[in-house]
């Protein structure tokens, strides 16, 4: 999957991205949690490219886009990804978000509706940063700078995955601690203040008329089922699944369900359409 990446230039950064299947295919978009990459996604991309167009790509500042000189923001790296969907010239796309993906995604939907036929939002949430939470990113940034990025590669994946997955996931885990340490200081603590900054977004939750479908894993520690909850109680067209045996990176730790609950959400929107 490597092979096929392409670049672009948004604004003042060189995006990184993956563009493959029928280019005539509905496209279908995803964006990545933090501190991740594109190919996180591989397992979704590779069951998808057969019917779909199947575009990742990386967020400003990780995987092998640029950072760019810009403060990072949510509302920074929302509008790379509208000036990214113009540049691939497609009328819509599916948008598919995990976490900070789905943070974007929501700030997406808020300004430009007109640009998604449908959106997956994963194990993510549309509240802003407790005080709490802000103090532990501010704490989590001291330690970056402290003890380096290595460190909290380690540190990431317990809260990433459900326990159990460290003994049935392992390559998922060493393949997010690479993601991880790949990512460089300046990104991490600079995406760390983004998410601390950003906005609520549940009040536009009751105005999203296109179908949504909500997944999370059973054992997310981050964004738990029951916020996933609370959003589809809030958005009038959503489906809500549970992804069992996983944690919050419920894409890559059961695969088999998250990509079964994807195709049927997929395929019926497709259906409705024709
Ligand atoms: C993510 O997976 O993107 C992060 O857990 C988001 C966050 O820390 O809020």
């Amino acid at each position: 999957m490597q092979n096929s990446d392409k670049t672009i230039k948004i604004e003042d950064i060189q995006v990184s991205y993956i563009d493959i299947g029928p280019d005539d295919g509905t496209a279908i978009l995803f964006v990545h949690g933090f501190p991740l990459n594109k190919t996180m996604w591989n397992e979704q991309v590779d069951v998808l490219k057969e019917w779909y167009r199947v575009i990742a790509y990386d967020v400003r500042g990780h995987g092998n886009s640029g950072a760019g000189t810009q403060e990072f923001s949510i509302e920074l790296f929302t509008s790379d990804l509208i000036n990214f969907i113009g540049e691939l010239q497609v009328d819509k796309v599916i948008l598919c978000g995990l976490s900070m993906g789905g943070y974007i995604a929501l700030n997406a939907v808020k300004d430009y509706p007109e640009r998604f036929e449908a959106l997956i939002l994963c194990d993510t949430q549309c509240i802003a940063d407790t005080p709490e939470a802000k103090e532990k990113r501010m704490k989590a940034i001291e330690s970056i700078k402290e003890n380096g990025v290595g460190q909290y590669a380690d540190e990431s994946v317990k809260n990433l995955f459900a326990s159990e997955s460290f003994s049935t996931r392992k390559d998922e885990i060493t393949a997010v601690k690479k993601m991880i340490r790949s990512t460089t200081e300046n990104s991490l603590t600079s995406t760390l203040k983004a998410l601390a900054g950003r906005k609520d977004t549940c009040g536009i939750l009751p105005q999203i008329q296109v179908p949504v479908l909500i997944l999370t894993g059973e054992k997310d520690k981050i964004t738990p089922p029951s916020v996933a909850e609370s959003m589809h109680e809030k958005i009038i067209n959503s489906t809500l699944e549970i992804i069992g045996n996983a944690g919050h990176l419920s894409n890559m730790e059961n695969p088999e369900e998250f990509n079964k609950y994807f195709m049927k959400f997929v395929s019926e929107l497709h259906l409705k359409k024709d």
